[in-house]
């Protein structure tokens, strides 16, 4: 198996493999806390490193603190090609909610604990997570929070900035402010709300990471889907991150999984194609 069939896009200057990994489901139960397996979620991280991945995707609000901490132990010294994106704008309460935090303090401060945490003098990529509404993007002024994280980038804690939770407006307000290397918002094969922007975004050539790629906390159930992946002799799984491989290549994908078998099932994607009558099958379950 290699993943560098799936082929590369540029992302922050690098060639990132368009098989990534995301490291939010190694935190514990409702990304709170520690993980269940302490040494299973190491060797999850060792083995997507092993397997090829130079992309990972993580927050210091996942645990909080948790998941970084766990790449620092896995992972580092880090490879030299490795991109750790992570994300701030959000921080978690007492019962595990999920809050913004976009004042200026408060970014400063999780720029800070995603550098102790990870062990870095600079964060390759930030992710300003708008929280507007938690659950999807939501119109608003990002003006002040991210004139706040691009301060952080010309004192050279942060190499790049992306954009989380967004939508095309506050995109091009941002290009007002700085220079926005990807966007990570939801989008999978049955939510499709963004497929006009990650058209704009592949034409700018901008990489956009769909985050939930499988469905997230409810990994995607659909007779279609189950169909084609008997058909092609693949997992439902695969089949979906191949339809992402395949609908652009702007499009990187981090799937999340806590579980060394799912993660190889998952790269392994990157050499599934799609036929043609498949790809029209899928494409009706997110209309
Ligand atoms: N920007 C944002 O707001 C935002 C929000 C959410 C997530 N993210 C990022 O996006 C990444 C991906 O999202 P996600 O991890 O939440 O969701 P996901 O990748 O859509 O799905 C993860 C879920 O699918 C299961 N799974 C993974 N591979 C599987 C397989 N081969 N067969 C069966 N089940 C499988 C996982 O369980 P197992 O552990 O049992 O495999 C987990 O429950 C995250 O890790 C995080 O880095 C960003």
């Amino acid at each position: 198996m290699t993943i560098d069939q799936a082929g590369t896009y540029s992302l922050a200057g690098r060639d990132v493999k368009r098989l990534g990994y995301g490291a939010m489901q190694l935190a514990g139960p409702g990304v709170f806390g520690p993980p269940r397996d302490h040494d299973a979620a190491i060797a999850v991280l060792r083995a997507a490193v092993a397997a090829g991945v130079n992309h990972i995707d993580t927050s210091d609000f996942y645990g909080p603190h948790v998941t970084n901490r766990l790449i620092r132990e896995a992972l580092s010294p880090y490879p030299d090609d490795l991109l750790i994106v992570t994300k701030i704008g959000a921080r978690r309460g007492a019962d595990a909610s999920w809050l913004p935090a976009f004042e200026r303090d408060e970014l400063v401060r999780a720029v800070e604990d995603n550098l102790k945490n990870l062990g870095l003098e600079a964060l390759d990529v930030v992710n300003l997570r708008l929280m507007f509404d938690v659950h999807g993007p939501a119109e608003g002024s990002l003006a002040a929070p991210l004139k706040a994280v691009a301060d952080l980038q010309r004192q050279g804690l942060v190499r790049h900035i992306g954009l989380s939770n967004v939508t095309p407006t506050q995109f091009e307000e941002a290009r007002e402010i700085a220079e926005i290397v990807g966007v990570q918002n939801q989008y999978n094969l049955a939510h499709r709300n963004d497929d006009a922007f990650i058209d704009a975004l592949a034409a700018q050539g901008v990489a956009y990471v769909p985050f939930f790629p499988l469905g997230g906390f409810s990994p995607l159930q659909s007779e279609a889907l189950f169909d084609v992946a008997a058909r092609l002799e693949a997992t439902p799984m695969q089949v979906a991150l191949a339809w992402l491989l395949q609908r652009s290549p702007n499009i990187l994908l981090i799937p999340g999984t806590s579980s060394v078998a799912h993660l190889h099932e998952n790269l392994a994607a990157a050499s599934l194609t799609l036929p043609e009558d498949a790809v029209a099958e899928l494409n009706a379950i997110g209309r």
